[in-house]
């Protein structure tokens, strides 16, 4: 049934394939912008990423007016503070964020700081608190978390142990490039942990209240993509189809989420990123089937709905319809587990660094994170330390 009313919304511009990287200096122009700053991290510089990106600039009018490489896994609004600073002091007139969901969310922040000519971040957090278009602003994802097409970022307060929410569609990027030479350096973990993050925002947006027929066209697009592609991309990494494969699927996830939201799984993640350190993508790997059997009862049917894209039509038709919210289930098991033994990720809580006496203070960050808003069934602090115990 469709919702009696939704909105759905996506501006971003997306250049996807090999050499996608070489149309940056042409886009950059086509924004009116020449003095870009590059922002990324040391991972992805290491991994001579940041060079191909200059290199892609050769022969252009292009001017570099910093690159700032030092941007630390989940940022905090200090880090963004001190970068706008830079932006302002280079004379910069465009960002280019090169790099996963830690350097593009800080990105973002950069830009909403150095628009609205501000020095704080903090002064912007929450939904709708900004005012006007931001800076012209490319991102090319190293990783797979989707942020190159949301309205989101999501930056670490480490005063709170939080991790922070900004929200506006003012925060799009002007451009996405998704090039398969970004992607083929990442390890099997990283690979798998922002598989597993794309895959719940695949889910969540699937399950959640907001969701709607064309947030649900992306989201099954995109676990396609990822069931058909995971193996491979673990196997032989250099694979290009592959890599281009599951950066697409992170993306058409990301505008899923984007438009209809996460839920409980994405709220726990948030909750033991913040207090516990641990990777965005392992969490909600860990918690995904948890969330998924928390809203059985509330959402059976999107459930069940899930299950084709998950396992295909030949295993599908086995499946008797009453069956199929609960194999849906067993098929994100199976596909976590594969990426275990796979990768070694872990799939317990306690495996991920978790401390069993932290567990009622990331219930209670959880229940005030703001994706739980979006989830078809509240979630209460009993809810979240049972989920979080099961997961332990
Ligand atoms: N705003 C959004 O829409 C959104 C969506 C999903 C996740 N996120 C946020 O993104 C963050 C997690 O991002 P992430 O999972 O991409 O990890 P990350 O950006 O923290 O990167 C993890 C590590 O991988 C390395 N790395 C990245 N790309 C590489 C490559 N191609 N080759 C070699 N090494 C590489 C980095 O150097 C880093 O050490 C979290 O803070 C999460 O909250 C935001
Ligand atoms: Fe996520």
């Amino acid at each position: 049934m469709l919702p009696s009313y939704y909105e759905f919304y996506n501006s971003v511009k997306i250049a996807s394939g090999n050499k996608a990287l070489e149309n940056i200096p042409y886009e950059l122009g086509q924004l009116g912008a020449n003095r870009p700053l590059i922002l990324t991290d040391q991972g992805v510089a290491k991994a001579g990423l940041t060079k191909l990106v200059i290199d892609s600039f050769a022969g252009s009018n292009v001017t570099i007016g910093a690159v700032y490489d030092s941007i630390p896994v989940d940022s905090s609004h200090l880090v963004v503070n001190q970068i706008a600073e830079i932006y302002r002091q280079k004379s910069c007139d465009s960002i280019i964020a090169v790099g996963g969901g830690s350097v593009i969310d800080t990105a973002k922040g950069v830009n909403i700081v150095v628009t609205e000519g501000s020095n704080d971040l903090l002064e912007f957090m929450g939904n709708n608190r900004l005012t006007k278009p931001m800076k012209p602003f490319i991102v090319v994802p190293t990783t797979g978390t989707g942020s190159e097409v949301t309205a989101a970022a999501v930056i670490m307060n480490t005063e709170k142990q939080t991790k922070m929410q900004f929200t506006s569609p003012y925060m799009l990027p002007k451009l996405a490039i998704l090039d398969p030479r970004m992607t083929e350096t990442m390890p099997p973990k990283i690979t798998a942990a922002t598989a597993l993050d794309a895959l719940t925002h695949a889910i969540e947006a699937f399950m959640g209240t907001q969701k709607n027929p064309i947030s649900d066209a992306f989201a099954t697009a995109a676990i396609v993509l990822i069931r058909d592609n995971i193996q491979n991309v673990l196997k032989n990494g250099k694979d290009k189809d592959s890599r281009l494969a599951m950066a697409n699927a992170a993306l058409l996830a990301g505008i899923a989420f984007s438009n209809s939201m996460v839920g409980c799984v994405h709220a726990l993640a948030h909750a033991l990123g913040g207090v516990c350190h641990v990777p965005h993508g392992i969490g909600n790997g860990i918690m995904l089937p948890h969330g998924m059997e928390y809203n059985l009862d509330a959402v059976p049917e999107h459930i069940a709905g899930l299950l084709l894209p998950l396992v295909g039509e030949e295993r599908y038709v086995e499946i008797p319809p009453a069956n199929r919210a609960l194999e849906a289930i067993a098929a994100v098991r199976a596909l976590s587990s594969m990426l275990e033994q796979a990768t070694g990720i872990p799939l317990r809580l306690k495996d991920a660094g978790v401390p069993e006496d932290k567990l009622e203070s990331i219930a209670k960050v959880a229940i005030n994170d703001g994706a739980i808003a979006f989830n078809p069934k509240a979630m209460d602090f009993d809810d979240a330390l049972r989920m979080l115990r099961a997961a332990y």
